[in-house]
């Protein structure tokens, strides 16, 4: 099968520089950039439940962006490139607990930009039938399902694919009654075998779901929460066509295709990555609070993966 690698950009630490010690001086490569710490800063009074500053990522210079182009080889913004790994520090699993969250959704507009900030609907014009994190992986997302999800042929039970592809990693032979894919590409939508039907919508032009309210048991969410640019639109939405006590499931690695991912994840790591997700949750209202997982198999030898969950609080 073939994978959808770009250049593996260099390792960095831990960027929640601010409780991790020693974190920022051995970066290396272009992920280390200034703005890590500004954000790991501003993390650490979340925690502390200080007042965030009006702004947690300084909008990054055309040499920065230039420099990663280079040395990613990501030119026309097809690569899928890695990133950051959290090495040492909290696990992923402390990351979100206790967070003290500022009373405002802390980013701002700009955070939400991207390098390329063409139509979607271009860039996803051609099906890619590749996978972009690696079968270890992949297995271990599958796992995590088979963990979570309802019992494959539970009647009544609805499941949402958010950005989905040819793919979905469920369990092997996994069915529902219903299971929607929502994507950006019809042909690779079409080839999903999980999927029951499938919708083709921008969710950066239109984040309304096309769905009913208290319709879905379970929305999915692999490796693309990184290109939505109003998510707090789109997790309100999955809010609203959650059934009470409906489990959200966001699960991410360390790559992307960076042009098409917003600036604040761009700029950050791992760890920030699974706060600026918990962070949709929370501001989105409604849900329990978050949960980070690390489902990393063979940690260092292959793609990290990660996972923040919520569900709807049953109340709602
Ligand atoms: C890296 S791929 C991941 C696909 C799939 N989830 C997987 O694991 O193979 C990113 C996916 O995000 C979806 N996506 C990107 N931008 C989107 C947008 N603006 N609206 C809706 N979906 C989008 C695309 O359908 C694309 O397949």
């Amino acid at each position: 099968m073939p994978k959808c690698i770009g250049l593996r950009l260099s390792p960095r630490l831990p960027t929640l520089a601010g409780i991790c010690p020693s974190s920022s001086s051995s970066h290396s490569g272009p992920s280390a950039v200034g703005s890590v710490p500004i954000l790991a800063k501003a993390l650490n009074k979340w925690k502390t439940g200080g007042r965030a500053p009006r702004r947690l990522v300084l909008g990054l210079g055309v040499s920065f962006w230039a420099q990663l182009m280079n040395m990613s080889g990501a030119v026309g913004g097809k690569s899928f490139t890695a990133s950051a790994r959290l090495k040492s520090g909290p696990s992923f699993e402390e990351i979100l607990k206790n967070v003290e969250w500022p009373e405002q959704f802390p980013f701002k507009e700009e955070d939400f930009k991207r390098f390329d900030e063409s139509s979607d609907q271009l860039f996803y014009e051609a099906p890619r039938f590749v996978t972009h994190i690696d079968d270890p992986a992949i297995a271990a997302l599958t796992k995590y399902y088979s963990k979570v999800f309802p019992p494959s042929n539970s009647p009544g039970v609805c499941i949402l694919d958010m950005c989905s592809s040819w793919v979905s990693h469920f369990p092997p032979g996994y069915k529902q009654e219903q299971i929607v894919g929502m994507g950006m590409n019809e042909e690779e939508l079409k080839r999903n075998p999980v999927l029951t039907e499938y919708v083709v919508q921008d969710l950066n032009v239109n984040p309304k779901l096309p769905f009913e309210d208290n319709s879905f048991d379970v929305i999915t969410n692999v490796v693309s929460v990184d290109y939505i640019t109003k998510p707090l639109d789109v997790f309100k939405e999955m809010r609203r066509i959650l059934k009470p006590g409906g489990l959200a499931i966001m699960s991410f690695s360390n790559r992307c295709f960076w042009t098409k991912a917003i600036s604040i994840w761009t700029s950050t790591g791992d760890a920030d990555h699974g706060l600026i997700v918990g962070s949709y949750f929370h501001y989105a209202g409604g849900f329990e609070p978050p949960q980070g997982v690390d489902i990393s198999p063979n940690p260092g030898r292959s793609d990290p993966m990660y996972i923040v969950y919520s569900r709807k609080l049953s109340t709602v």
